[in-house]
């Protein structure tokens, strides 16, 4: 259920991701977000090579170098209390619950509001699905970067976690 509010519109897969790479324009990436546009110009690369975080890119199979959104995947851990009532059943709560952090989401604005954000969203979520077969990922976790952008994801099916201002937390089945 939670799954199916994922799927981003994509019916005739037209559009892909990948890590980003050298042969991605990065310099042609605009999502009205300086921040966000300066990282992918300037940090993300980084970030690859000294192990902090991982980008991946969006485009249409048409056009692979011109980049439609984009987004981050880094280790993180988040303390049992902040789980919901009901959410942590089962979880020793003692421990550290280790997560994947969905970082510095953004779509090109020539691009917005056609889906491809919650098809990101789905993307992130499935790649992090098959790693979680390797290593311990109890959810995935987001910092929505205000009340308005937190809406995009509950609507996608996250949830608040709670001690955080705005951090929320999509469980892996
Ligand atoms: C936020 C962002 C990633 C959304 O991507 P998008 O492709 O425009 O969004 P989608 O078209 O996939 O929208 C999916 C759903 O979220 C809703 N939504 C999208 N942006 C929203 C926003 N800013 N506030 C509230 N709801 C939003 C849409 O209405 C849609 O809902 P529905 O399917 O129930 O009708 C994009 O607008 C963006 O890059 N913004 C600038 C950077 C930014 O704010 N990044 C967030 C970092 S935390």
């Amino acid at each position: 259920m939670v799954q199916e509010k994922l799927e981003g519109f994509d019916p005739d897969g037209q559009f892909e991701t990948e890590v980003l790479s050298k042969k991605h324009d990065r310099n042609g990436f605009h999502s009205g977000n300086e921040t966000l546009d300066r990282y992918l110009k300037q940090i993300a690369g980084q970030d690859a090579k000294r192990g902090m975080a991982i980008a991946y890119v969006l485009f249409a199979k048409h056009d692979p170098q011109t980049i439609l959104g984009f987004y981050t995947l880094s280790c993180n851990s988040i303390n049992f209390k902040t789980l919901p009532e009901g959410a942590g059943k089962k979880l020793p709560e003692n421990r550290r619950i280790p997560v994947v952090l969905l970082g510095q989401l953004a779509i090109n604005q020539s691009v917005q509001g056609q889906g491809l954000g919650r098809k990101l969203l789905a993307d992130a979520v499935k790649i992090t699905t098959e790693a979680s077969k390797q290593l311990g990922i109890y959810a995935v976790v987001v910092d929505a970067l205000d009340e308005e952008v937190e809406k995009f994801y509950t609507r996608a099916g996250f949830s608040r976690l709670e001690d955080y201002e705005r951090r929320l937390f999509f469980r892996l089945k």
